[in-house]
């Protein structure tokens, strides 16, 4: 097995990946070097596609202010927001923009060179920015990842998997990666490792989530020992365009809805007024609900968006992909209704961080989707997430501005055993059916750990995962294998906090136990422990 060793290795190339590389190279002092590992090519993430846009209070944005978002965020939260963590995340977004805009990230901008601010649901003002229209992340993802290319300092791996992380004497000292092309393995010592590996949409049968949106870091942090928070709390989008065909559902984007769009049925009858007096922009778990109660009464798979009370040119102008793909269906947004179904979407929950990315191993960082900020409380108020994205990582880079990032000199010894089982044979040889393993996997937890739960469905959620074989003891033999046990691990995880979790707040909604408790608690769960507890 190859050897080497860098100061800082950052584990994934979304936003907060690609961010945090540039970022950390600009402050850090990196007298080994810095390296990024992809699992695919670079830029491919979920970040590349985003839509709607990025949250930004901006100081020229005379109608807002980071009272109003911080009010926003917290009530979408369900209670379960952390102040001071919405607060610095607010009050750094003005600064953040900024830079992206040096980083060469444009954003849409009015005939007079003023930047255009949109509105999603549960924002009390427009302060929403995009670009590209509905082409957020992949115009963000695409200046950033042109800045990483071009800095010769910044070396990356790409098709690379981490399967491991090193944890010896309470520190991460490094990670074991393996090459999908070469089915190579190499174990990297490092200062500082930084997660930066998004979330779990694909454990889940309908997901807006690319197919790389496996859970891996969630898994990597939580078998090296890490406090995990909040795992119960995943976001289901409402309207996820209702065609299937490939392995996730493209997104119809709230800033449809932000726009104008209305919620309706096949006969155009709308009815999200008697679920929320904010109707199609009440928050979005209420709005998730409101689809699926719908659907189940009319026993249909989908419920309908209806944007033709939008002026056409402006739909063309302003969501020119989503016009495109939906045209691509037969359906001509400026005058058809689009079928649209709830579909799994964001992870709340993750490794517990504080405001520098620091999570509770020494030495290991995480950054965005998958990291649990305590933000996003128990419902994502929309554009938040690339927001949090880039403010924790210009945080985390000035943080480790301040160590000494020297990697280790020698492998310990305790390391030196555990790494290796990547010499020896596993006894299974032939690869496993990972594509029937995963959609067995996808349906349980749709069907059981899915928009509304109760103590009967995740127990069941829970005896069927428990009889999935994996019959893997140390090494994985490619890619999707290693990906199949991360998610069989994280599945877990979120089914056994939302068993625990008596009670329903925002995106998690127990049908036994419908109220909210009065005192808001988050969910801890270790590997040690085994069992989630609940904190302050
Ligand atoms: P990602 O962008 O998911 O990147 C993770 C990276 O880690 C990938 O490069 C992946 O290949 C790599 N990786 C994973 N595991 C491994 C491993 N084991 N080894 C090596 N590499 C690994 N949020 C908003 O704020 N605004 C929006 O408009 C918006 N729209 C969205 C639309 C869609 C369709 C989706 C799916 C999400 C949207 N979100 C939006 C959410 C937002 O895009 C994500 O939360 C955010 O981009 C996450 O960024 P990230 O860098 O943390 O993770
Ligand atoms: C959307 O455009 O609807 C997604 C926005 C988000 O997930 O924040």
């Amino acid at each position: 097995m190859k050897y080497s060793k860098y100061s800082a290795v950052i584990i994934g190339s979304g936003i907060a990946g690609l961010y945090s590389a540039l970022k950390i190279e600009q402050q850090a002092n990196l007298p080994d070097g810095l390296l990024l590992i992809t699992k695919s090519r670079l830029g491919e993430s979920n970040s590349r596609y985003a839509q709607g846009g990025m949250v930004a209070v901006m100081k020229e944005n005379k109608s807002d202010s980071t009272a109003s978002h911080i009010s926003d965020t917290i009530k979408a939260g369900a209670g379960l927001s952390e102040f001071n963590t919405v607060k610095f995340i607010s009050e750094n977004s003005d600064k953040v923009v900024h830079d992206l805009l040096k980083f060469g990230v444009q954003f849409d901008c009015d005939e007079n060179n003023n930047l255009c601010f949109t509105k999603e649901a549960a924002h009390s003002v427009r302060r929403i920015l995009h670009s590209g229209g509905d082409a957020t992340g992949r115009m963000i993802e695409q200046a950033l990842c042109k800045k990483v290319k071009e800095n010769s300092n910044i070396e990356i791996y790409e098709q690379t998997v981490a399967t491991e992380l090193l944890v010896s004497n309470s520190k991460c000292k490094g990670l074991v990666v393996f090459n999908d092309l070469t089915q190579e393995y190499e174990t990297i010592y490092a200062s500082a490792i930084i997660l930066a590996t998004g979330g779990i949409g694909q454990l889940y049968k309908y997901t807006t989530n690319p197919v790389g949106a496996t859970g891996d870091g969630l898994a990597l942090a939580y078998n090296a020992g890490a406090v995990m928070q909040d795992m119960e709390f995943v976001q289901f989008h409402p309207t996820a365009l209702a065609i299937d065909g490939e392995e996730n559902r493209f997104l119809i984007s709230e800033a449809v809805r932000g726009e104008g769009a209305k919620l309706c049925d096949a006969d155009g009858l709308e009815y999200m007024s008697q679920y929320d007096e904010r109707k199609e922009l009440a928050p979005r778990d209420i709005v998730t609900r409101a689809n699926f109660n719908e659907m189940m009464k009319n026993h249909t798979d989908n419920v309908y968006l209806n944007a033709t009370c939008i002026e056409s040119s402006k739909l063309a102008k302003r969501f020119p992909n989503i016009s495109k793909k939906c045209l691509e269906n037969g359906i001509d947004i400026a005058h058809d209704f689009i079928p649209v179904a709830p579909a799994a979407h964001y992870f709340m929950g993750g490794v517990k961080t504080d405001l520098k990315g620091q999570t509770s191993i020494n030495g290991l960082f995480a950054i965005g989707e998958v990291a649990s900020t305590g933000l996003h409380g128990g419902n994502r108020l929309a554009s938040n997430s690339l927001l949090e994205c880039v403010v924790c990582a210009y945080a985390a880079a000035d943080y480790l501005k301040t160590l000494e990032l020297n990697a280790p000199k020698q492998i310990d010894e305790e390391i030196k055993s555990e790494i290796d089982k990547y010499k020896n044979e596993d006894e299974v040889l032939e690869e496993l059916d990972t594509k029937s393993l995963k959609s067995t996997l996808q349906d349980i937890m749709w069907d059981y750990v899915g928009i509304l739960r109760d103590e009967k469905s995740l127990t069941t959620a829970l005896e069927k995962i428990n009889k999935i074989q994996f019959p893997r003891k140390s090494k994985c033999l490619s890619r999707d294998e290693y990906e199949f046990r991360n998610m069989l691990t994280v599945a877990k995880l979120v089914a056994s906090c939302a068993l625990s979790r008596k009670e329903s707040r925002g995106a998690h909604c127990r049908t036994d136990y419908p109220e909210s408790r009065e005192e808001c608690i988050h969910s801890i769960i270790t590997k040690e422990e085994g069992v989630p507890e609940f904190v302050k």
